[in-house]
């Protein structure tokens, strides 16, 4: 025990490491809720309720409202009967049940492509796909901002990597010019709609530069599946890009379909390779057969009632314009489902969600590391299911709260020079 402590090791000196504690605890004293794992009485949806009381709520992934569909409920529910909540194995060894290569064939026809795999986490998805695929000699040129289970996926891949400014296409060319030739093999990565964002990349110019330097391209479509394309096929639709045009596309169960989990859906060679040996697949238990089922029945309901995707369009649409009437950065969000308002500070942010936490309106706080020091924002994720009555009545409580927010942290600064270095 001794030894521990003068060795500095053990957790409570890692926990001091983490500036993310210290942070809680310096909000603490400000007089800062913690905003975090609030505990939801029913399905989070366009509105929720915490504690009794009624928000309305911009963070659901439930983008097109489809969490709850009777449907679902049912298809589930009889799944449940006959499989039970277990895999009981991964599916290599254990075997399947006829909703996992129901919701691959389904996912695989969306694509137009041959095959498709599905793994139990999105975020394991990329982290086992990226590190199984590739090695030491392969390079992967990703975007700045691209999401943290694909960078987590080059790091594990041991591979070089090559970090190109968000959506700076000049940028990955030049890369691509000097880079690309000491690679055996190369990938380049990015999002179809980015999450912290709410921009969409240019995919017919990467898609020529791919072709160009004979790369392979992984597109993350987490928040452009559903969103994105007059019938909700992501970003393969809103460019008309031909469906193998990109080796892998790949996205989140967890979002549009309600379940959890991700795929990637690609060529019939690539996703047996995968199925034989990516260890996220291979070492990792089966989805299970109802989430299976909860997916391809969410799939079959985004395709039947294209009015879903129109109506997330159009309310995402009126929150950007309104917002912009209203003076808000909204940074190089383009109205689609995932739309920030950047405050900049990161105290300032807290306190504002906080406040509009007390008016009934629930909406998270992002900050370093999750975003750039200095960009910190409300991360709004908007649902068919908003109005334009709910998106008024937020972003007239935003503009009445931020110069109280902000006079707040001033007035922390004035009386606590010495700790709040950075406002
Ligand atoms: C772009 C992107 N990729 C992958 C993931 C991981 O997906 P999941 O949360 O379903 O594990 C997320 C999560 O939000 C994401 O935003």
């Amino acid at each position: 025990m001794q030894e521990q402590q003068k060795s500095g090791s053990g957790f409570n000196h890692m926990r001091f490491k983490l500036s993310f504690g210290r942070m809680v605890e310096m909000a603490a004293e400000m007089g800062m809720d913690n905003p975090l794992f609030r505990c939801h009485d029913r399905a989070a949806k366009a509105t929720t309720s915490i504690d009794g009381r009624e928000y309305i709520n911009f963070s659901t992934y439930d983008y097109l409202d489809i969490n709850t569909h009777p449907r679902i409920t049912q298809a589930v529910t009889e799944a449940c009967q006959r499989y039970g909540t277990s895999a009981g194995a991964s599916r290599l060894v254990g075997g399947e049940r006829p909703p996992h290569r129901k919701l691959e064939e389904s996912l695989a026809k969306f694509y137009e492509v041959e095959d498709c795999i599905v793994y139990v986490s999105g975020h394991a998805t990329n982290v086992s796909t990226l590190g199984f695929l590739f090695g030491k000699k392969d390079g992967i040129f990703h975007d700045g901002l691209a999401h943290n289970s694909l960078l987590q996926g080059a790091r594990l891949s041991g591979a070089q990597r090559f970090s190109y400014n968000h959506n700076d296409c000049d940028a990955l060319e030049k890369m691509l010019e000097e880079k690309r030739r000491d690679c055996k093999h190369a990938v380049i990565v990015t999002e179809g709609l980015f999450s912290m964002d709410g921009n969409i990349p240019d995919l017919p110019r990467i898609i020529q530069l791919k072709k160009k330097y004979d790369c392979m391209l992984l597109v993350d479509e987490a928040h452009s599946l559903g969103i994105l394309g007059k019938s909700g096929h992501g970003v393969r639709e809103y460019f008309n890009l031909a469906p193998n045009d990109v080796d892998m596309w790949m996205s989140t169960l967890s979002k549009t379909l309600c379940g959890c989990g991700g795929f990637i859906a690609g060529s019939r060679e690539l996703v047996e390779f995968l199925k034989y040996g990516s260890p996220g697949f291979v070492y990792s238990v089966g989805m299970p057969p109802i989430i299976a089922e909860a997916c391809s029945t969410a799939l079959d309901i985004l395709l039947s009632e294209p009015e879903r995707v129109k109506k997330i369009q159009d309310i995402s649409q009126y929150f950007l314009h309104y917002a912009h009437e209203k003076g808000l950065d909204t940074g190089a969000a383009q109205g689609y489902a995932v739309i920030p308002v950047i405050i900049g500070n990161s105290w300032v942010t807290g306190f504002l969600s906080q406040q509009l936490f007390q008016r009934g309106i629930y909406v998270m706080p992002i900050s370093f590391p999750a975003v750039k020091e200095g960009t910190a924002r409300l991360r709004f994720f908007i649902s068919a299911a908003h109005t334009e009555e709910h998106v008024r009545k937020t972003l007239d409580a935003v503009c009445e709260e931020l110069p109280k927010a902000q006079e707040l942290v001033r007035s922390y600064q004035q009386s606590h020079p010495d700790v709040f270095t950075d406002l």
